[in-house]
């Protein structure tokens, strides 16, 4: 079966569109932008903070007036992340360095996130944040609401223990806003699209000797027009999909192709799935057309490195795992535990209804994920769970449809719309070989 789709917008590049040209000296055209929960939460935000934002569903674009660094006002309510992890952690690097206070919230999932990676470093600089301290999953930690006082921050030397783009990107806007240079280092690199989008808006961070140095007296400057690219983290369900069906061939189009995402790509290569790039464009957010052939699968390992470039696709990966021969061994994936659910649990939960074995090994410096492959599964009984997880429902969706079971086999699959409102259309389409585009 052959067919061609499109898939939602990069939702990383879609947040920092949104707020850099937020914080940027003028009018912002941003095309492709993603409308799903996640962006509408940032797009919420800004708006109460001042930011005139035109979003026009129809043309997928929006248009941003920018105030500059310093020109955001004081909320007249409570700011309200949603379900967005990168939402609430980016903005409280920004409102960190305001002049006026602020409170930021989330839903139930996002209040049982740690909030004390991105809180930490921002306190190192000067800022002043209150959360709400508290034991969850037996981790101790600060969690949402945070109360932000405005400060002025100063820069500093920077070390975080997490390899995560969220807390590097409110450390770079924390910096943009605090006096002198902040340098900061991660112990892997973690997604750049801040490093690529930041050029677009005049702003070169240099490393230099493995630190990323920002500069407090830069300003942004608006580009007139920013493209978002699709995302790959999104067309990684139906490269899973395409994967574990056979004689499947499937073109995803234009999806963003950065190195520090393609961690899925290459795990699904070594697995022995054919994937192809073709009509690449080389702008500073590279993308191509994606072409994904079934083969048979074999069991690989994947290193704890590798994380940081597969972070969102790991269930997906599992469940392509689960019709691969062999033992796969996902290392280092603590992150995990601390997603929008306890993705290790979930899966775990979920893959177990159909008999597929799945082992959580947790050592003494990190927590493995075990899948034993054969592509036996039994008739699950009762319903599995998305755990309103939106990356949990696509990829248990993905595996019901290919084994030909109906989709009301899964709870709460509203979540999906957190990041792509039009999974559920696109799954139907390509389960019968159809093309779809929106
Ligand atoms: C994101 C970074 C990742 C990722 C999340 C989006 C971002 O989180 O899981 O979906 O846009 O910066 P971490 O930075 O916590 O790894």
């Amino acid at each position: 079966m052959q067919s061609c789709i499109v898939v939602p917008s990069d939702k990383s590049i879609s947040h920092r569109a949104l707020i850099f040209s937020a914080i940027s000296d003028g009018k912002v055209e941003i095309e492709n932008l993603l409308f799903a929960g996640d962006c509408l939460s940032t797009a919420g935000v800004l708006s109460d903070l001042g930011i005139p934002i035109s979003l026009s569903r129809k043309s997928r674009s929006a248009v941003v007036v920018g105030k500059g660094k310093f020109g955001l006002s004081r909320p007249k309510k409570m700011l309200f992340a949603g379900n967005s992890g990168t939402t609430m952690r980016i903005m409280t690097g920004l409102l960190s360095g305001q002049s006026f206070d602020s409170v930021i919230d989330g839903d139930a999932s996002l209040r049982r996130r740690p909030m004390l990676r991105v809180i930490r470093p921002l306190l190192e600089m000067g800022a002043r944040i209150r959360g709400r301290q508290a034991r969850i999953k037996g981790r101790q930690d600060v969690f949402a609401p945070l109360e932000i006082q405005g400060s002025r921050l100063a820069g500093r030397r920077i070390v975080s223990d997490v390899a995560s783009a969220q807390v590097k990107t409110a450390i770079v806007l924390a910096g943009l806003c605090a006096e002198g240079r902040t340098y900061y280092r991660e112990p892997i690199l973690s997604r750049d699209h801040t490093e690529r989008l930041l050029k677009d808006f005049g702003i070169q961070l240099c490393r230099h000797n493995g630190w990323l140095v920002i500069d407090g007296s830069k300003h942004l400057v608006s580009p007139g027009m920013v493209f978002v690219p699709g995302d790959i983290s999104s067309a990684a369900f139906f490269m899973g999909y395409a994967a574990i069906s056979p004689s499947t061939e499937l073109m995803i189009r234009r999806v963003g192709i950065n190195p520090s995402r393609l961690g899925v790509v290459r795990v699904l290569k070594r697995m022995g799935v054919k994937i192809t790039f073709l009509n690449k464009i080389n702008s500073p957010e590279p993308y191509a057309d994606i072409v994904v052939k079934s083969s048979n699968l074999r069991a690989v390992r994947v290193k704890a490195e590798e994380i940081p470039s597969l972070i969102d696709e790991v269930p997906i990966i599992a469940v392509v795992a689960a019709f691969a021969r062999g033992r796969t061994q996902i290392e280092g994936v603590d992150e995990l535990r601390v997603k929008e659910s306890d993705r290790l649990y979930a899966l775990a939960y979920n893959l177990g209804k159909f008999g597929v074995r799945v082992d959580i090994k947790e050592k003494k410096t990190r927590t493995d994920l075990v899948i034993y492959g054969g592509g036996r599964f039994s008739r699950p009984r009762g319903r599995l769970r998305s755990f309103s997880d939106h990356r949990i429902a696509m990829s248990m969706a993905v595996l019901l449809a290919r084994l030909g079971l109906p989709i009301e086999k899964l709870d709460d699959r509203e979540c999906a719309a957190i990041s792509y409102p039009e999974f559920w259309d696109t799954l139907e389409a390509v389960t019968k070989g159809v093309d779809y585009e929106f």
